[in-house]
């Protein structure tokens, strides 16, 4: 076994509460774009202010809504892939499993998690941008050009994701404080740890005595903070750590 697998394995083994932050890149091996991949990242090819804050909607509703149904469709598209898998067994293995993500997808989900906490919300949600009611949206409406608009205020409908500028939910960022502040190991997987204030959980974990691992396959800033660092995609990663042969 490769020693830096040998070393997460012991890590696991020895803790009783596991916590895991994921980012884009656990759903990379699923076709799903990362934001900032210099490649095939979403924000190397788009800018997020027009895409991805309250001034762009208000500037351009159209635009910013065609750009969320088409990564909808995309999501809707894509399959869970081994990293989503090992992660819903991880669940089953270690009672208290905290799964925090980024992720406005749900492949958690499809791949067996049932306890998720959606820092950044979830692309599959609306909700109206004047009044904050919570709308379903019919699937011909997701091919308009425009938004749909409110049936109470008639405002401007909206994915519930949170945008920059936004704040997070705050049950979402409570529940994933208090997990990592009182797990024994942080996995933190496909993130770029650039975004806050997810990026403040691994420290807020290191602070309170957790072990983490990082799973990633390049180094981030928050790989300073890493008692072991595994180097290459989590769909094939985080199987290993498992010892289940994907
Ligand atoms: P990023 O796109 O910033 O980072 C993706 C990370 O995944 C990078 O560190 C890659 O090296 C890594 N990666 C790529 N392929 C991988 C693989 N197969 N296995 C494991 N890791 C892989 O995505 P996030 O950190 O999730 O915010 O971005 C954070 C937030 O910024 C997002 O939630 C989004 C974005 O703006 C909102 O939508 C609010």
């Amino acid at each position: 076994m490769n020693p830096s697998i040998a070393a997460a394995v012991e890590i696991l083994h020895n803790s009783a509460l596991v916590a895991c932050l994921t980012g884009a890149g656990v759903s990379a091996e699923s076709g799903v774009p990362t934001f900032r991949d210099a490649q095939t990242g979403l924000w190397a090819r788009y800018d997020p202010q027009r895409l991805a804050s309250p001034q762009g909607f208000a500037d351009d509703p159209g635009l910013v809504w065609r750009w969320y149904m088409a990564r909808l469709a995309g999501v809707e598209r894509a399959m869970p892939n081994a990293g989503h898998r090992a992660l819903a067994e991880m669940e089953r293995r270690w009672p208290g499993f905290a799964l925090i993500t980024q992720n406005v997808d749900d492949l958690h989900e499809r791949a067996g998690s049932t306890n998720v906490i959606h820092l950044h919300g979830n692309i599959a949600r609306f909700h109206c941008h004047d009044c904050g009611s919570s709308h379903n949206v019919q699937i011909e409406e997701r091919t308009f050009p425009q938004p749909p608009r409110c049936a109470l205020c008639g405002g401007n409908i909206r994915p519930s994701v949170v945008w920059f500028g936004e704040t997070l939910p705050h049950s979402s960022l409570a529940a994933a404080v208090a997990a990592v502040s009182a797990c024994d190991a942080l996995l933190v997987i496909g993130t770029s740890g650039l975004v806050y204030p997810a990026a403040e959980l691994p420290l807020i974990a290191k602070r309170a005595g957790s072990r983490v691992i990082e799973i990633n396959p390049e180094p981030g800033p928050l790989s300073v903070l890493t008692d072991v660092a595994l180097r290459g995609p989590s769909g094939e990663l985080l199987p290993q750590l498992l010892g289940i042969g994907e």
